[in-house]
């Protein structure tokens, strides 16, 4: 059911469970004063308890209010990419963030979205902690249809169009004096080079030993998959190699039946935002397998793109 913002405020207030639009990917919001609505997120979703949820609210200044310090460069990095798509994972002040938002870890990630509608939303009702809105372990939701699709036409989704970058922030901790990538995302690599002046290193939670705690617990997980099993390849396609193809659209694939284009390969950004709708599509047209054309350009986006569809396509 799509709702207008002044219902979304109520609803959210009221201790509801509401779906908001932001620039990365729709999220499932409740309001931090509400735990029981947290605790249906997490129901909604089948999201395991250990896995934390992001904060959002709308200005920088206001998340001093919920943390215990802030590591060097946090303003330099706060004025640089906010509002936009990238989280900070920040040592939190335990008395102000219920500990199932956080999975009981003593950090919080953050995050300030430019949407114009989460950004208005979060003026009245903050903060809002927000996984993305699809069911734990299948791809994100891109648009409102897809929120419906997971959750039921009766469920309230203020809708705010297409989600322009497609994939979910790029989330970074600050870890023995240097910040870390955590999870990538809508901001490249070297766009955080760029601004720290070294490039920050893509943590694995997987490499991590036993005994330590994942620094991405959600990283641990299944993630993005459709039902269609992928196959990814990063050889050329040759005639007749598969009958269904997740592509480009300037590329031929002589014999397949079906192209899922992810528009031009010369364009990460398209691709990117193509990228969960294509994966929901295989799914409605009950795709059991689809080849995937992985010869991808390794740097910026592309490098989330070809993360995502790896995960994706782990079973
Ligand atoms: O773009 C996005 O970030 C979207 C939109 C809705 O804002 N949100 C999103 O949330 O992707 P979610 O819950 O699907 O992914 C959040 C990730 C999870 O992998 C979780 O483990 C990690 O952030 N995370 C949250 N709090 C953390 C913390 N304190 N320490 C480490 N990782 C954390
Ligand atoms: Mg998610």
């Amino acid at each position: 059911m799509r709702i207008q913002l002044k219902q979304a405020v109520s609803l959210l207030q009221s201790g509801n469970v509401v779906s908001i639009p932001t620039e990365t990917v729709y999220g499932l919001a409740a309001w931090i004063h509400s735990p029981d609505a947290i605790a249906q997120v997490f129901q909604l979703k089948n999201r395991p308890a250990i896995n934390p949820l992001i904060l959002h609210l709308a200005k920088t200044d206001q998340i001093l209010h919920y943390v215990s310090s802030v590591p060097d460069e946090f303003f330099s990095l706060a004025k640089a990419f906010w509002p936009g798509p990238l989280t900070i994972i920040l040592p939190v002040n335990t008395q102000k963030v219920p500990s199932i938002a956080r999975a009981e870890l003593e950090t919080c990630a953050f995050r300030i979205p430019s949407h114009p509608i989460a950004q208005q939303l979060l003026e009245h009702v903050w903060p809002l902690v927000a996984p993305s809105a699809n069911l734990s372990g299948r791809p994100s939701s891109t648009k409102a249809e897809h929120v419906e699709a997971d959750f039921g036409q009766a469920f309230p989704v203020l809708d705010g169009g297409f989600a322009i970058h497609g994939v979910e922030s790029t989330i970074i901790a600050h870890i023995e004096n240097q910040w870390q990538i955590v999870r990538q995302g809508a901001i490249s690599q070297e766009a955080l080079a760029l601004h720290l002046g070294y490039v920050p290193e893509k943590n694995d939670s997987k490499k991590q030993s036993l005994s330590e705690k994942p620094l991405c617990p959600g990283q641990l997980f299944r993630h993005y998959a459709p039902n269609a099993r992928l196959v990814l390849s990063e050889q050329p396609y040759s005639k007749g190699m598969a009958e269904i193809v997740v592509g480009f659209s300037d590329r031929h694939y002589p014999g397949a039946t079906k192209v899922y284009s992810l528009g031009s390969s010369q364009n990460s950004q398209e691709a990117a935002f193509s990228l969960y709708d294509v994966l929901r599509r295989l799914d409605l047209d009950g795709v059991v397998s689809a080849w995937v054309d992985m010869q991808l350009p390794k740097d910026g986006l592309w490098q989330t793109i070809h993360e995502r569809l790896s995960r994706a396509a782990n079973r």
